[in-house]
């Protein structure tokens, strides 16, 4: 892959690329908690979005995109956006300028990757979080790690329309080989948990169901959430999010709150509890336990943040009967994409057999199944 990005890039631009490296991740548990100033599980993965990268001798970005075999040329100033992919681009462009003064020049651009587009892997926080790294050696902004995933983010907000937390460009940017990252998403304090199972396997099986974030019910479940820390204020005036509130208050007012949000929040406040419970359980070594949370979550998110869909749900309950599967949940946004499977080395090639006949004779699709290593987070290649 490496070698024949470059090689395009010279035959496309006529010069030598900077090459860079940005992962897509895995949540292993900590769903919808980002954007509640919770704690997340996640860890980047061997599937990449790749850039080939250098300066030109304009006032403007010249990308050409594999995936989607299109072209694109922007002016660097451009602060409007545009469709699709692109607005990814122009949003990390605007905001690492806004953040660390103009760009001396323009830059020519190739983007490949095998991160599967609407599987829940985050493709389009690898692609933020790899361009803005890229930006950032090239012209030597000086932007920290962190700055960048935010700068994603932004983008995601402003230019995209899909308010996410700050889980996937922080996988993407922070991810260390053989660890899951336990982030607490309001202090930004984090800790790498090692995931050092070598008899398991961390297996995806796609239902093949696009997710869209952007326009569905993503920012509706933010926007309860909001709602139901509004409405317990009026109680616990300290409240900032719902990290700040117990299961035992908000029971206490469960008469207080309309159902769909008492249910959202009860979600998000046991899901931050299982996120902690989950990290000790990695440390002891508890596979079993840990999976049980899994499945936990799985219920969680089905019937009380109400994000799963019947390809999601039908695929956890398989797997809940298969053998050597220790957990088993949805992953990501939901409403389609991947699950998430926590499966004995013996058994996983039994595993991806049967779920995926399962699955096709009950939806008449064919499910992508991908096996996951945990890795470093966006570099640079030399
Ligand atoms: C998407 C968002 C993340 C996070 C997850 C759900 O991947 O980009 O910020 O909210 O959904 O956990």
């Amino acid at each position: 892959m490496i070698k024949k990005i470059r090689e395009q890039f010279r035959d496309r631009f006529g010069k030598e690329p900077l090459i860079i490296a940005a992962p897509g991740r895995v949540n292993l548990l900590g769903e919808h908690t980002d954007y509640n100033q919770g704690f997340v599980l996640p860890g980047a993965i061997d599937k990449r979005i790749y850039l080939a990268i250098a300066r030109n001798d304009s006032r403007s970005v010249n990308a050409w995109s594999n995936d989607f075999n299109e072209s694109f040329s922007f002016p660097i100033d451009m602060a409007q956006p545009d469709k699709g992919w692109k607005n990814y681009l122009i949003g990390v462009t605007h905001y690492l300028q806004q953040q660390a003064g103009p760009f001396v020049s323009g830059v020519d651009l190739l983007i490949d990757g095998d991160i599967p587009v609407g599987g829940g892997m985050s493709s389009s926080a690898a692609l933020c979080s790899g361009y803005g790294f890229a930006l950032n050696e090239l012209f030597s902004l000086g932007r920290s790690r962190l700055e960048l995933a935010r700068i994603g983010q932004l983008t995601e907000h402003h230019f995209v329309g899909a308010m996410v937390g700050i889980m996937d460009q922080f996988a993407s940017l922070y991810g260390k080989a053989g660890n899951l990252i336990r982030l607490d998403c309001r202090s930004m304090d984090y800790e790498y948990i090692p995931f050092d199972f070598p008899d398991h396997r961390i297996i995806l099986v796609n239902t093949m169901v696009k997710h869209e974030l952007a326009g569905s019910e993503y920012n509706v479940r933010r926007q309860q959430c909001e709602a139901g820390v509004l409405k317990l204020k009026e109680y616990y005036p300290n409240a900032v999010s719902l990290r700040d509130i117990s299961i035992g208050q908000l029971e206490r007012h469960i008469m207080d709150i309309p159902d769909a949000i008492y249910q959202r929040c009860k979600y998000v406040i046991e899901e931050n509890a299982r996120v902690l419970q989950g990290c000790v359980l990695l440390e002891r070594g508890d596979l079993p336990g840990f999976g049980a949370l899994m499945y936990r979550t799985h219920e969680g998110l089905r019937h009380e943040y109400e994000v799963s869909c019947a390809a999601l749900d039908f695929l956890v309950e398989q797997a809940r009967n298969m053998a050597g599967v220790k957990g088993a949940r949805m992953m990501g946004g939901g409403f389609g994409g991947c699950t998430i499977n926590l499966v004995s080395q013996e058994a996983a090639e039994q595993f991806k057999r049967d779920i995926c006949s399962s699955y096709e004779e009950a939806f008449q699709v064919t499910p992508e199944i991908y096996q996951m290593q945990i890795e470093d987070g966006v570099k640079a290649i030399n």
